[in-house]
Parts: C-alpha cells; structure tokens; sequence
C-alpha cells in the first residue's frame, strides 16, 4: 500500500515475459497504436499521448523542457515536495518560477491561483501537482483553477503522476495544456514510463522554442507517432508490452469509470477508519487526497515504529514521509489494483498496530465504518 510502483496484475507481469520486438516493424506500431488508442481514453484526449521511457520525473522534465523559455515567468503552487520538485525542474531550464507556498495540508485553489496571477501579470505558464503524494492533498477544484488560468491566457501543465485513473481527470473538457503521469501510479503498469499529452497552444509553444531538448524533444515524438506509430528512440519494449496490457484491464475490462470509483470507495473507506481510529490527517478537509492518506504518527511513537509493526506482523507495506517530512507522517495509498480486501487488511493491520503502540483498541468500529462506505460506493 505504498504509492507506487503498486502491485500488478499477473497478466501485466506476463506481458513482460514475451520476446523482443523490432520497434521499426508492423508489431510494434500495431501496439503503439493500441496504446495510444487506450492512452487518449485515459486522458480523456484527443491530442496525442506520448509514452517517454521514463519515470514521472521525466515527462515533468520533458515538460519543463519543451514550454520554457529562458526568464519565462511561470506560476508554481507548493503544496508539498512535487510542488518543489516541478518547480526546480522548471528552474533547470532557465523559467523564474514565482513560487507560492501553501500551509501545509492544503492544495491550489482558483482564488489563490486568481490572486497571483493578478500580481504576476507577466506569467506565460501555471504548473502544479494536481495530487501531492508527499503530504496527500488534492487541488479538488481543479476545473476552476484551469478556467483562472485560461481567463489570464496562460498555458497550464498539470503533474498527475499520482492521481490519474484514481480520479476523474477529463484533459480535453477541463482544457489541460499539458498533462503527466507515469505508469506505475494509478495505471497500475511497472514503472519507467512516463505518459504525456500536449494541446495545440502548448505544442505551438514548443515548436517555437529556441533551444529545444534532445531526448525529450515532443515535436520529434509528435512527429514519429503521427507518421509512423514509433518512437523517436528504443523504447522499454517490455514495458510497453505491459502498461498496453494494463490499460486493456482499465479501458476494455473494468471500464475507466469503475476504475476511478474504485479508488474513490476505497479513498471513503480508509478515511472512514481512519476517523474511528482517531489519527491525524496531514491533509485539511477540503484537500483530502482519493490515492494517498499522510497521517501524522500519534503522540509518543513513532512513523518508523508503525511501518515496522504493520510489515513484520502483518505483511503490510505503507510509505513514510518525504524529504522534509521524513520521520513525520506515515501514508497509505490506495492506487492501481485496489480492492475491498486489502483496504480492509490494511485497516485491520493498522488498528492492531496502534493497538499494540498506543492502546487504542477501535479496530472493529474502524472495520464497520470501513466496510459500511465499501458496500454504499464499491462498483464491482
Ligand atoms: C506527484 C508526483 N510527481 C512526480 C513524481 C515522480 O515520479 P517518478 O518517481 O516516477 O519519477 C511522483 C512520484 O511519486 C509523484 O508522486
């Protein structure tokens, strides 16, 4: 239960058992071509999605590098580390990123995102994490803060890299410029790649870029996928072999919708217990997180004392806190192939961990409130 890479589906793991492909033959456009046929439903896109192999980190990079132009201003909230992190990559090439620090537990909103744009009129660019996995927040009302940025004209690029499948994200109606995610989140596929869509405006922007990037450079990855169904470079054949595969689960099988209220049930029920067994949440109310819970670790014990109980005794892996929130905060994710029961094993493990650090012993309410939100929201 850590936020990725999360567990595959056996099916996935035996997409990468299979030979290696020519990625200049029929066989392998025929699979660009059914993943990018998969790709723009997830995204809910029309334009082309460009699968980078890469972590996350890349496509971030790759978006980083393409939009931003030496001392283009670009408008960055933190809710959390991968706020930070895309505005360093942001920095790296030369963008000067007006960062606004949220309190910790929040995310954007189209009032903040409004307000600094009105001080900052010379921002050209809005990028953010939709979903911080650091500190679980969401930026809920993400069509408002796409419609703020549009009414100022400027371009926006939203790291999904942990919330796309786990949660409604209609790229095209919302009118994302750029979206990111990576393969090992919510599209429960390994990890290495990293998938990315650009719109019109936004690949105008890149076309017209003086120094364009080598590797990363989408006006070549448009081009090759347009003309031919390839990559520009050797791609991770077995991983691609396996997110197609995966994206046959989310798409033709289980259906995206169910895909996404799956996770939104499982979100419910986690938080459901969570409430019972009184742990603190990092994330305030408004910006609580369907795929990553952050719960700050009771008085007197400590986050590496619950992960070491739940994993020894219980065989339950959850995360703990990044960088500055290091020894700070515990997280549970619910993302990829989540199920009704691992999210109730994994409230059990944790009420029986707090159970034996603390003395707290609300294990069957927090499995009755859990399973009450399961059988109202669980869409098979
Ligand atoms: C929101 C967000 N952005 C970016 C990344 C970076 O992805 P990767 O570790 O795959 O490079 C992560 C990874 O957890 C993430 O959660």
């Amino acid at each position: 239960m850590i936020p990725g890479p999360t567990d595959l589906h056996p099916r996935v793991i035996d997409a990468m058992r299979r030979q290696m492909i020519d990625h200049r033959s029929e066989e392998f456009r025929e699979l660009m071509r059914s993943l990018e046929e998969r790709c723009k439903k997830v995204f809910e896109t029309r334009n082309d999605v460009y699968v980078l192999t890469a972590s996350g980190t890349g496509g971030v990079e790759c978006a980083a590098s393409n939009l931003v132009e030496l001392g283009d201003k670009v408008l960055v909230p933190i809710a959390g580390v991968f706020g930070e992190r895309m505005a360093d990559a942001i920095e790296a090439y030369g963008g000067e990123v007006v960062r606004i620090e949220l309190p910790i537990g929040e995310a954007p909103t189209p009032q903040i995102i409004k307000k600094s744009l009105e001080e900052n009129p010379d921002v050209s660019i809005v990028g953010f994490p939709y979903n911080d996995t650091s500190t679980g927040t969401i930026a809920r009302d993400l069509p408002g803060i796409i419609r703020a940025c549009k009414e100022h004209g400027v371009l926006t690029v939203v790291d999904a890299v942990s919330i796309l499948g786990g949660a409604k994200l209609p790229v095209d109606e919302l009118g994302i410029d750029v979206c990111i995610t990576g393969s090992q989140k919510c599209l429960a596929a390994p990890p290495g790649l990293a998938l990315i869509s650009f719109s019109e405006k936004a690949l105008e922007k890149a076309e017209k870029k003086k120094k364009r990037p080598h590797y990363f450079d989408v006006v070549k990855y448009r081009k090759f996928l347009e003309e031919r169904q390839e990559t520009p470079f050797t791609p991770a054949v077995s991983l691609f072999f396996a997110l197609d595969e995966a994206l046959k689960i989310i798409v033709d099988e289980v259906g995206l919708d169910r895909w996404i209220e799956r996770h939104q049930a499982g979100a419910a029920a986690l938080y459901a217990a969570a409430s019972e067994l009184g742990v603190e949440l990092f994330a305030k109310e408004d910006f609580r997180s369907p795929t990553v819970l952050a719960f700050k670790p009771p008085k007197n014990i400590t986050d590496a004392q619950i992960r070491q109980v739940m994993l020894e005794k219980f065989r339950v892996r959850i995360a703990g806190g990044l960088a500055q929130f290091r020894g700070k905060m515990f997280r549970i994710a619910n993302i990829g192939n989540v199920a009704g029961d691992r999210i109730l094993k994994t409230i059990d493990a944790l009420a029986q961990t707090l159970q034996q650090l603390t003395g707290n012993s609300r294990r069957e309410e927090a499995l009755e409130a859990a399973k009450r939100e399961l059988d109202k929201r669980w869409p098979g």
